[in-house]
């Protein structure tokens, strides 16, 4: 039986490991074929909620970034009324691609580069020269197309689907983000910031990247530095189906997960004592791995850019009170995790080139890989 735990407002329910009953890896043809790869980018991230970063990256008002979804170029900007918008990054006019810059600011409107027509923050088209000669031309009726856009703690999300497809997955963001409505509360997400960003090109399929972070089972062998400081074997699970997997593993008593060992920063927020000294882990399905430690919250953004290659974005967001203390040291967080991911990254790629052979052929889990054969399963729906 489950056993329940509570501590202030959050609520784990811990259960026993879900046994993994035969399961194996996944076949070959879904970390090796580009038709495979094609499905997955219309029926996965042209359909669900996609992280595409988080609200403090466009702070001031006309502060942007532009996100890549299914190979889609998208313009994330806050208007002049603090709004979040998400639009395709394609004029009206004959298509052209409005902004090349990853990111920055825009004073007052979006301009095309080839011709000049302007729209305004919030996507209407406010400036199309000469187009008053053309008979029955409305500016009305060419404001940027817009996308689905909204925010979860604080990270902006977006959804490509449009109302036609709603039947065929798209989820309202209440509907999808229910199950984890009001879990990470203490941790005060919405109000954190980025100390820093590490960009890591990763030549394996990104399936593989999910199914690396959903266990420890390999922690032992490749992460000397971490197994030390949180034990492989003190993981329990909370959420153990569906889009959202995970839970948490023990911080040794006065440890943090840091190169020193030490604590870097004021803590997030005050999640209770027993959870001070845990690191919880959760996969946001389809492309968001969220790592909340009490002293720093570590998220990993993936893009998939082919069967055998993804390009992932990890920030360290830290209380915003923490800046500019004295005892405030991201570094020794960043550091050591980038090292840990880069372990991370390599048997991944080990795992891409091995998966490529004609010997490969699925294996069977461990009882201590429950979490990616629960993501295997969750994937396999989604795909069918
Ligand atoms: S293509 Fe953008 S103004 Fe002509
Ligand atoms: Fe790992």
């Amino acid at each position: 039986m489950p056993a329940t735990q509570t501590n202030a407002s959050l609520t784990f329910r811990r259960t026993t490991e879900t046994p993994v009953a035969g399961a194996k890896t996944l076949g070959q043809h879904y970390f090796v074929s580009p038709e495979i790869f094609a499905e997955e980018q219309e029926k996965i991230f042209s359909r669900d909620w996609v992280v595409v970063g988080q609200q403090s990256q466009i702070a001031r008002q006309g502060d942007y970034f532009v996100a890549w979804v299914a190979g889609e170029s998208l313009i994330i900007v806050r208007d002049k009324s603090e709004e979040i918008h998400g639009f395709y990054n394609v004029c009206r006019h004959r298509g052209t691609r409005l902004i090349e810059d990853r990111n920055g600011h825009l004073s007052t409107a979006i301009q095309c580069p080839y011709h000049s027509w302007t729209y305004a923050l919030e996507g209407r088209l406010i400036g199309a020269p000469h187009m008053e000669d053309v008979r029955e031309f409305d500016k009305a009726d060419y404001s940027l197309h817009p996308v689905n856009l909204m925010l979860w703690e604080g990270f902006v999300f977006v959804n490509l689907a449009g109302a036609a497809k709603q039947r065929g997955g798209y989820r309202s963001q209440e509907e999808w983000f229910a199950p984890l409505a009001g879990k990470f509360l203490h941790w005060n997400l919405p109000k954190l910031r980025s100390a820093k960003r590490v960009e890591y090109d990763v030549c394996a399929n990104w399936k593989l990247i999910f199914e690396n972070y959903s266990e420890c089972y390999h922690c032992p062998g490749v992460h000397p530095q971490l197994q030390k400081i949180s034990p492989y074997d003190s993981a329990e699970n909370d959420l153990t189906e569906g889009p959202f997997l995970g839970g948490f593993m023990r911080i040794a008593k006065g440890n943090s997960l840091t190169t020193s060992g030490n604590a870097c920063a004021l803590p997030v927020g005050d999640m209770g004592a027993e959870n001070f000294h845990r690191v919880f882990y959760y996969s946001i399905f389809p492309n968001m791995l969220l790592s909340l430690h009490p002293d720093y919250v570590m998220v990993h953004q993936l893009q998939p850019q082919s069967p055998d290659r993804t390009l992932i974005y990890c920030d360290w967001f830290f209380h915003p009170e923490a800046f500019g203390r004295e005892n405030f040291k991201p570094e020794d967080a960043i550091e050591f995790w980038d090292v840990t991911n880069k372990q991370d990254w390599h048997v991944c790629e080990l795992s891409q080139q091995g998966i490529n052979s004609r010997a490969y052929q699925p294996g069977p889990y461990s009882s201590r890989e429950s979490i990616p054969a629960a993501w295997d399963n969750y994937y396999l729906r989604r795909m069918r």
